[in-house]
């Protein structure tokens, strides 16, 4: 266990839960909190979260289905008793993907998306709000939400109706979370790689659509998406509430990128 009084940074002393903590931008904000001094509780699927490995010691894992209600609760209980106390919740676990034009989208495949990246960012923020609500000294919630949380794309509408689902949890949160100190931001991410060797966006229409349609012309990285969840989590950001930083190398910026013949 790291002796928090001990350790340096922009979050020294901090407590924090990340959901979704196996994953690309999960693991990469956990690492990163890690390294401004914060304590951490990675929250992921069972399997993940064994397999996952983290740069850094003591962080604690606790295994939460997203679309199991008392899990969440009780993984929340756990947390704040292991670590004391929560000051951050960075609510990354989500399914990705599309499912197909919107005409056969399934009940299944619906209900699927909504339990796990709306409802269960709903029931792990309000977990954490009570937590930190009991702690009284108020607290940070950073969503993850996605540019589909304002832009919508083919075959992926039960997804894009969660996300944006997501932005407008984040700003009521903000607005009733206000009198107790905690403040809730979404972070919206564009596309990143979150293989780690740049892979996942290696196939080649894939490839060109990220160079046409993002203005840098690259996928972003894990890293990149972890360094404003640092930054929300923060002290210097105490003003900052019911906000989105949008992280996606200016592809919700432009349009007909295509056009533009890199
Ligand atoms: N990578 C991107 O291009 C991108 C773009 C926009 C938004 N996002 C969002 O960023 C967040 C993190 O995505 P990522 O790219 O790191 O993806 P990822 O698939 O690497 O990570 C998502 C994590 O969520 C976990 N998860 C899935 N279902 C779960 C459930 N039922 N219960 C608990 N955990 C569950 C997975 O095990 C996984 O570890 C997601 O909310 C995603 O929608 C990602």
């Amino acid at each position: 266990m790291q002796d928090r009084m001990a350790q340096r940074g922009r979050l020294a002393g901090k407590t924090a839960i990340v959901t979704g903590a196996a994953g690309g931008i999960g693991r990469a904000t956990v690492e990163a909190f890690l390294r401004e001094g914060a304590q951490v509780v990675a929250m992921d699927l069972t399997a993940p979260l064994a397999r996952i490995a983290f740069e850094g010691d003591g962080v604690i894992r606790i295994a939460c289905d997203l679309a199991d209600r008392a899990a969440i609760q009780a993984a929340t209980d756990e947390a704040v008793s292991k670590l004391g106390g929560l000051d951050i919740l960075v609510a990354s676990g989500a399914l990705k993907g599309g499912t197909g034009n919107f005409i056969d989208l399934t009940d299944a495949d619906w209900d699927r998306y909504v339990d796990v990246n709306l409802t269960g960012t709903f029931l792990a923020c309000r977990a954490a709000a009570r937590a930190m609500v009991a702690g009284g000294k108020g607290g940070r919630i950073i969503t993850i939400g996605s540019v589909n949380s304002f832009l919508s794309e083919p075959e992926a509408a039960a997804y894009v109706a969660a996300k944006g689902g997501v932005a407008m949890l984040t700003r009521a949160m903000a607005v009733d979370l206000a009198k107790y100190g905690i403040l809730a931001n979404m972070i919206a991410p564009g596309p990143v790689d979150v293989t780690g060797n740049n892979t996942g966006y290696s196939e080649p229409k894939l490839a060109g659509e990220v160079r046409d349609e993002v203005a840098l012309g690259r996928p972003g990285l894990p890293q990149e998406v972890a360094t404003a969840a640092v930054f929300l989590a923060e002290a210097g950001s105490s003003f900052i509430t019911g906000s989105t930083i949008t992280i996606d190398g200016g592809m919700s910026a432009m349009i007909f990128g295509g056009m533009r013949g890199r």
